[in-house]
């Protein structure tokens, strides 16, 4: 279901993106690597945190233009295993911007029937921040739009570890012996039951993946900007969508 009014001025360069847009052909789902805060804050001789501040306005126009749109799936990295290894005060700054989005957010998402769910080793995060998750999720459960995937204390490794592990775990209390299969390892990973992402997106110009959705990503297609992630806006968006409508997807075949 598209609910395109609102997304662009008539006239405007949205406007004239949308018109290109073939709506039938929408990526299902998009994955987004949200990268370049602290540069963008560091150009503007900010703390780092005043990016991170930013880029949640990018994430609301981001969240809002996919669930106008129809998309199915949008998946959001936020916060990495690796990214522990920031300083502390940036780090619980961090959590305390999740906080406040997951707070501020809830009504917005609600109201745009959006379903929230985390993906990652959100059992690790902070008790306060689990709270709040839980409660996001709990609340937006029965909505029927897109469902929104913020990967939190999450790695690409670390979620095929885990999914290797419940197998293995089964695998003991059958007594299964069979060879595991690309379904069966699918099914476990934090994703199951979700499409792969068709579309993935990182901004900041990095031409890397940083442990994200290492098994799903396998067939994406891969946009890289090098706009910052505290500057990306639906015409962003909108550009990413027309790069991909012109892409030639082979999945190996001809
Ligand atoms: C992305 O921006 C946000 C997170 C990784 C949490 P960065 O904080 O990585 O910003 P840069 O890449 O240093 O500019
Ligand atoms: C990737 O960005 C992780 C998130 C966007 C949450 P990083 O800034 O952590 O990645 P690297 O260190 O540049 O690879
Ligand atoms: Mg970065």
């Amino acid at each position: 279901m598209h609910d395109l009014e609102g997304l662009a001025e008539p006239g405007s360069v949205e406007a004239g993106l949308l018109k290109v847009i073939e709506t039938a052909k929408l990526p299902k789902h998009i994955a987004v690597i949200m990268d370049g805060n602290g540069r963008w804050a560091g150009l503007r001789s900010l703390p780092r945190v005043a990016g991170h501040r930013a880029g949640m306005v990018s994430v609301r126009e981001v969240v809002e233009t996919s669930a106008k749109l129809g998309l199915e799936v949008l998946t959001l990295y936020a916060f990495s295993v690796e990214n522990w290894k920031r300083p502390r005060a940036e780090v619980r700054m961090l959590m305390n911007l999740l906080k406040e989005f997951a707070r501020r957010e809830l009504r917005n998402i609600q109201e745009s029937n959006v379903r929230f769910r985390v993906i990652g080793r959100a059992q690790e995060l902070q008790p306060s921040v689990q709270r709040i998750l839980t409660q996001a999720v709990e609340s937006t459960r029965d909505n029927s739009g897109m469902l929104l995937q913020i990967a939190l204390n999450y790695s690409g490794r670390a979620e095929l570890v885990d999914a290797t592990n419940r197998i293995l775990l089964e695998r003991v209390r059958n007594a299964d012996k069979h060879p595991i299969t690309e379904e069966q390892l699918s099914g476990c990973l934090y994703t199951a039951g979700v499409p792969d992402p068709d579309l993935l997106i990182r901004t900041s110009g990095e031409m890397r993946i940083s442990n994200f959705l290492l098994w799903q990503i396998a067939y994406s297609e891969i946009y890289v900007t090098p706009t910052l992630w505290p500057d990306f806006r639906r015409k962003d968006l909108f550009e990413a969508i027309v790069e991909f409508q012109r892409r030639n997807r082979r999945y190996g075949g001809l």
